[in-house]
């Protein structure tokens, strides 16, 4: 083992305390303090979960969480009624619905209803064409706290490889839109990339989030290269009946080769939520018309 493990925990709660340090701030100059609204439909128990880490770390760092469960059998129509009417809270700064939704209920209807300016989990399409050209806007979570990782481990990016393996919506095309803006030269592979391994080598970065187990190999990296590992999947473990979570990269053939690493647990999966609270804090400012502080 030669990499060293970037510990996106500790980041995670160091951006949390700068956070919650820069709430009194806004209390003072608007009487309030910033609003996070959540909204889970169903009793899926993952994103119960999640609602509940969400709403406990948005109170620790002084704003208001607002919850909203809603029946399994909740029609679109509710749902969007209920959008509407956290578009028009002026207490309201980040409205997210958790995802998945139930069967009855389309998406992207959903998050082309959320007020562009509270999409702080920055699905909205306006968010992804800010991002795309270049404007202020919401940013996902989850790449952006990859980013983050990334630019405190190594600093200025410019010029550097960068490999992102995966497409989705959620991480892999706003990750890669992040590095371009960092001027790293940026690839884009995935399920039908013709020979992977040589596409990651040529990597001084390398973002895995794919959603398969321990997929990348050490022998498919180029040594010293910094690798951000975005997958958590639940495997089988040794003892019988057990499972435990692993990322898409094959941790210990990649700490061999790379300098640093995200370990799963405890690399990415808390700068998730972290983030969102940024851009719920950065949400406020704006919408209150402020400048928001700096180093966030
Ligand atoms: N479900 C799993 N992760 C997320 C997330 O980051 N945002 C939303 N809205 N739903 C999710």
């Amino acid at each position: 083992m030669s990499a060293e493990r970037i510990d996106g925990k500790a980041y995670a709660a160091g951006l949390r305390q700068r956070l919650a340090a820069a709430v009194p701030a806004f209390e003072r100059a608007t009487g309030r303090v910033p609003g996070l609204a959540v909204v889970l439909v169903g009793e899926d128990p993952a994103s119960a979960v999640y609602v509940r880490s969400k709403g406990k770390a948005t109170v620790e760092a002084g704003m208001a969480s607002f919850e909203h469960k809603l029946p399994a059998d909740t029609s679109e129509a509710d749902l969007l009624a209920l959008v509407d009417q956290l578009n028009r809270d002026a207490t309201v700064d980040g409205i997210l619905v958790q995802l998945p939704l139930p069967r009855q209920i389309d998406e992207q209807r959903v998050i082309a209803a959320i007020d562009p300016d509270k999409d702080v989990d920055g699905f909205h399409v306006a968010n992804a064409g800010r991002l795309a050209v270049g404007q202020p806007g919401f940013v996902p979570c989850t790449p952006l706290g990859c980013l983050m990782l990334l630019q405190d481990r190594l600093g200025d990016l410019s010029g550097m490889e960068a490999v992102v393996i995966g497409r989705s919506n959620i991480v892999g095309k706003p990750m890669a839109q992040l590095l371009l803006g960092a001027n790293c030269t940026v690839t884009i592979a995935h399920s039908r990339t013709r020979d992977l391994p040589a596409v990651v080598r040529r990597a001084d970065i390398v973002v895995a989030a794919v959603g398969r187990p321990e997929m990348v190999k050490g022998d498919w990296l180029k040594p010293g290269a910094v690798v951000i590992d975005v997958g958590i999947n639940r495997v089988p473990a040794a003892e019988e009946g057990k499972t435990r979570l692993v990322g898409d990269v094959d941790y210990a053939s990649a700490a061999e080769v790379a300098s640093a690493i995200t370990p799963v647990p405890g690399g990415v999966g808390p700068m998730t939520i972290a983030v969102l609270l940024r851009n719920t804090l950065v949400a406020a400012f704006r919408r209150a018309g402020l400048a928001a502080p700096e180093g966030l």
